[in-house]
């Protein structure tokens, strides 16, 4: 029912210089696959075939990673190593990527209405590849797309955090309306201790619908002073509606180092197939 994603690619990813200096973030491997790649695989899954990567500079091999590559292909064709491919072939066979370059990084929002020709007039997934999250049932935004043939309004993932960290997110309030659903009813960008609503907080897991597009326009810059989506997910839950939803599924902050070895010891540990 939703059939596009919308991939905001275009961050510096400077927590891991050097190693982000000419390679971008999302490209780095969580043992063997990219980052952007389990966050493709996550968008296709839940049926949303047309991911659109909103990038930037020096982002060119997040484009060659979903197309192919004729020379090691053709290398590597009929050997055992051919394998280790199938994954990102069978990626690139189904889905559809799109792309456009964000010039000046102003913020999530700003990054978000960059990516309004990608998209067009209907809801749409957005995800951030730094967000890993791992599920043995249906992934986070193939339940959200559960959720929105329900509610069809904008729906935001949400997990508890301890309340000392609540600062490095956009953190919700909202009365519960069923099991996991919350109606918002309050979104803060990076609050402090204090400011916090409670200690629900966004990942990186969204279904927008377009009028966010009219709405991040009229938005002015927020917390860091960059335009957020927060704040006009705020503007939209008191005008209209949004929901939160507590998600199903193991979440590894990869956007910081302590989260992406843990991701990466998960992952060794418990999907890396032990013949490779
Ligand atoms: C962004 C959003 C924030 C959200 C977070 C999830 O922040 O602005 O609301 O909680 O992603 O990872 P960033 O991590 O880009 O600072």
């Amino acid at each position: 029912m939703i059939k596009k994603c919308l991939f905001p690619v275009a961050g510096y990813g400077t927590r891991f210089l050097p190693a982000t200096k000419s390679m971008p973030k999302e490209m780095l491997p969580v043992v063997n696959k990219p980052l952007v790649q389990y966050g493709v695989e996550e968008a296709i899954e839940a049926g949303m075939l047309n991911c659109a990567l909103v990038t930037g500079r020096g982002k060119r091999a997040i484009a060659d990673h979903f197309d192919t590559n004729y020379e090691l292909e053709h290398q590597i064709s009929g050997s055992s190593k051919e394998t280790l491919l199938e994954g990102i072939r069978d990626v690139i066979d189904r889905g559809v990527f799109t792309m456009v370059r964000q010039r000046e990084m102003k913020g999530l929002g700003h990054a978000i209405l960059t990516g309004e020709p990608l998209i067009g007039s209907e809801a749409f997934g957005v995800l951030l590849s730094d967000d890993l999250c791992i599920n043995e049932g249906p992934g986070v935004l193939a339940q959200m797309t559960e959720l929105y043939r329900q509610f069809r309004c904008s729906i935001v993932a949400v997990q508890e955090v301890p309340k000392d960290q609540v600062y490095k997110y956009g953190v919700i309030a909202g009365e519960a309306i069923k099991d996991d659903v919350y109606r918002v009813d309050k979104m803060v960008e990076k609050p402090s201790v204090e400011e916090a609503p409670s200690n629900l907080a966004i990942i990186g897991r969204y279904i927008l619908t377009p009028d966010i597009f009219d709405i991040i326009r009229e938005t002015p810059p927020g917390a860091n002073g960059e335009v957020q989506i927060t704040d006009a997910l705020q503007t939209q839950a008191r005008t209209g509606a949004v929901m939160a939803y507590k998600f199903k599924g193991r979440r590894f902050d990869c956007g910081s180092v302590p989260g992406f070895v843990e991701a990466t010891n998960y992952v060794y540990e418990n999907l890396y197939p032990s013949d490779l």
